[in-house]
């Protein structure tokens, strides 16, 4: 926790033509500065800085933010990372407020076992390179997997001797306590056998993986077995600890993420040997699960970097169902998922280290499959003439396609598996469609079957069975046309209405407010707030600190470096000249900018009020339908609202005919 002071003091430091610039070679270029966009590969520059507004804006991928955004996107910091940084760069004390007691002494606690696993790691590396055992045994083992020194010392991999107890020996000379090794499953106490009573290492005569979080800190290790008679366990594992939670955490990803954010997408691969000999062929944008299902934390860990994921998956059944269990997963978060099966017997560990990096990425290129096709070969094997199968593979596909919450996209795949699966669009669209409502139901606790009715007296019963997605779609253009509302309040909030004729001020009356103005009589008359809570919160703040002397490049500048970033990228989304305005162009047009304003202001209100009446209409329909028909006193009380609501609609339009 940072305290707001010194919160305000960075925002007030930040130049982020000096930021961009310690990581990225800005040339002058008119007001802006630019460069090949460090977010994309690019050969001629679209990466622009604009020091007036204090944003950078990337004309070829679209990435944009402030300062604290590029940090966080290009250095992966966190907001606070990114925060101290800054912090450092301008010479600001950053403090954090004081941390109770009992937090200190788990952080505390945590230190300790981090120095503990970066201790063993420096040992088993030692072990491997500088002892006989660790040369004659691990390393030759690693260079007969054909792992190269440089590989080997990038993934920092390491050896523990044979001797039973020599690591726990070593550690506790060097001061370490036995708890917290134990604690981190360095040693364990053995229960029975021989040494029943004693402490010895957990990972004696291994190959040592370490395990890194997304920070570069190991917090975990992996032991493989070198001869199989030793040991029927080929992996042994570190345990969880408060260090190391496996669900959040990917191998190789410390590795990758530069890479990732790069080429914008993360191939996923089973385990740790795949992940590494991928590295050494040069693809190096590369994580393993290690061998389980992925979790929900690992899925949004990774779309801090890419919304592209690739699954690289063998031939053998467990990589086909442990891929099949994460595509849903990560089309619910919203990620785009594609497939990549390695033909017959290599796994990618093999694979790659049979082919040079221009095979590999010509192959990865060519094998890439989307995820739709994928689920339709892999599930027609078990269709053969057996329609109770077709229908298992109808319904699987339709729950995927129903994962993805962004409805464009949605129904692109709507039609591309219809296509597929060879049934009509409209039917695999209900069948999506009630799969969708199903979950959101269950979710809400709502008993599905209670919903049919079939006797209202309303006229409204053709139209008041909306699917329950309209509800999100009206809510998305609702927001499109607040961001619209927002567009002119930031970029033109100073200028002058001219020769304004509104019915809301009378109808002889010449007015001539300015666009702050306007937006706000016409929102506070019909007592509306804007409904998305991030633009509400501009749209409040515009008018408590914003003054009519700040130019329109100052108000641009006050919200892009807000420290706030959900607030920053908003603004950003909106002010950017990519920002795509519904209706016309402002700034381009012959005319004076005023003048357009007076004629296209009034009618973007107009869209936006009756935007909000739909989307209210929109809402007594749907409750209207959940009732029962024996609620006919309800049912009377909301067809009345109804009726109501349309009638104001009509009234706006003939208002707006007439304002125009
Ligand atoms: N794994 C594990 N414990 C096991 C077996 C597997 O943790 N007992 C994890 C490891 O992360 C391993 C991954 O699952 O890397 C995939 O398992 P497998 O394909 O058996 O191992 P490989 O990575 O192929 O290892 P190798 O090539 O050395 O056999
Ligand atoms: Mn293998």
């Amino acid at each position: 926790m940072i305290d707001q002071a010194t919160i305000a003091r960075i925002r007030d430091a930040i130049d982020i033509v000096q930021v961009i610039g310690d990581f990225v070679p800005l040339k002058r270029q008119g007001s802006d500065y630019v460069a090949c966009c460090p977010f994309h590969q690019e050969k001629t520059p679209s990466f622009h800085v604009s020091p007036s507004r204090q944003y950078f804006n990337c004309f070829g991928c679209h990435e944009k933010g402030n300062a604290i955004t590029f940090l966080m996107k290009h250095e992966q910091m966190t907001y606070t990372e990114a925060l101290k940084w800054l912090g450092d760069k301008y010479g600001i004390e950053v403090k954090e407020s004081v941390e109770r007691p009992e937090d200190l002494e788990k952080r505390n606690h945590r230190e300790a076992l981090q120095i503990i696993n970066e201790y063993a790691g420096n040992v088993f590396t030692n072990t491997l390179f500088n002892t006989e055992e660790g040369k004659a045994v691990g390393l030759s083992y690693f260079h007969e997997r054909q792992f190269t020194d440089s590989t080997i010392k990038e993934f920092a991999l390491g050896y523990s001797l044979r001797e039973k107890d020599s690591f726990y020996r070593a550690a506790v000379a060097a001061g370490y306590k036995k708890e917290l090794l134990l604690e981190l499953g360095l040693v364990v106490q053995k229960q029975d056998g021989k040494y029943a009573g004693e402490i010895v290492d957990k990972f004696n005569e291994r190959v040592i993986f370490p395990i890194r979080s997304v920070n570069g800190k190991i917090v975990a290790f992996g032991g493989r077995i070198l001869s199989k008679e030793k040991s029927p366990v080929k992996y042994m594992n570190s345990p969880e600890s408060e260090i190391y939670q496996k669900k959040r955490v990917l191998y190789g990803l410390y590795e990758a993420k530069s890479t990732i954010s790069q080429q914008k997408n993360c191939y996923l691969v089973e385990g740790y040997t795949d992940v590494i000999s991928m590295h050494q062929a040069g693809i190096c944008n590369v994580v393993a699960s290690c061998g389980t299902a992925l979790t929900e934390e690992q899925v949004l860990l990774l779309k801090r970097f890419t919304q592209k994921i690739t699954i690289i998956y063998d031939g053998d059944n467990a990589g086909i169902n442990a891929a099949l269990k994460g595509i849903n997963m990560f089309l619910q978060k919203g990620m785009n998922v594609k497939v990549v099966l390695i033909p017959d017997g290599d796994d990618p560990d093999s694979f790659a280290r049979k082919h040079n990096k221009q095979e590999l990425e010509e192959f990865l290129a060519s094998a890439e499959e989307d995820f739709i096709n994928y689920q339709h070969r892999t599930l027609k094997q078990r269709v053969k003439d057996d329609p109770y199968q077709e229908g298992v593979m109808i319904n699987e596909i339709a729950l995927s396609v129903s994962m993805i919450e962004d409805t464009g996209i949605r129904s692109a795949y709507v039609n591309n598996a219809a296509d597929l699966l060879g049934i009509t669009r409209d039917e695999f669209q209900e069948k999506v469609m009630s799969l969708r409502t199903e979950r959101k139901n269950s979710n809400n606790g709502y008993i599905s079957g209670q919903r049919g009715f079939s006797t209202t007296p309303a006229n409204y019963k053709k139209a008041v069975a909306p699917p329950k997605d309209k509800d999100e779609k009206s809510a998305e253009e609702l927001k499109r046309c607040e961001q619209d509302l927002l567009y002119f309040l930031l970029k033109f909030g100073r200028e002058t209405l001219h020769n304004l004729q509104n019915a809301q001020w009378g109808r002889e009356r010449v007015y001539e407010p300015t666009v702050a103005e306007y937006i706000r009589a016409a929102l506070a008359v019909d007592s509306l707030e804007i409904s998305d809570p991030v633009l509400k919160r501009i749209y409040d703040d515009y008018f408590e600190h914003v003054t009519q002397a700040e130019s329109a490049t100052e108000v641009e500048r006050y919200f892009v470096s807000s420290m706030d970033t959900e607030i920053s990228n908003a603004a950003i989304q909106i002010i950017s000249s990519t920002y795509r305005f519904r209706s016309e162009k402002i700034e381009s047009s012959v005319e004076g900018v005023n003048k357009r304003l007076s004629a296209v202001l009034p009618r973007t209100v107009y869209v936006y009020k009756s935007k909000v009446i739909n989307t209210q209409l929109e809402k007594l329909k749907q409750q209207l339908y959940s009732l029962d028909a024996s609620q006919e006193a309800e049912i009377k009380a909301l067809t009345e609202k109804i009726q109501q609501l349309t009638i104001i609609k009509s009234k706006l339009l003939r208002e707006a005919k007439f304002a125009r």
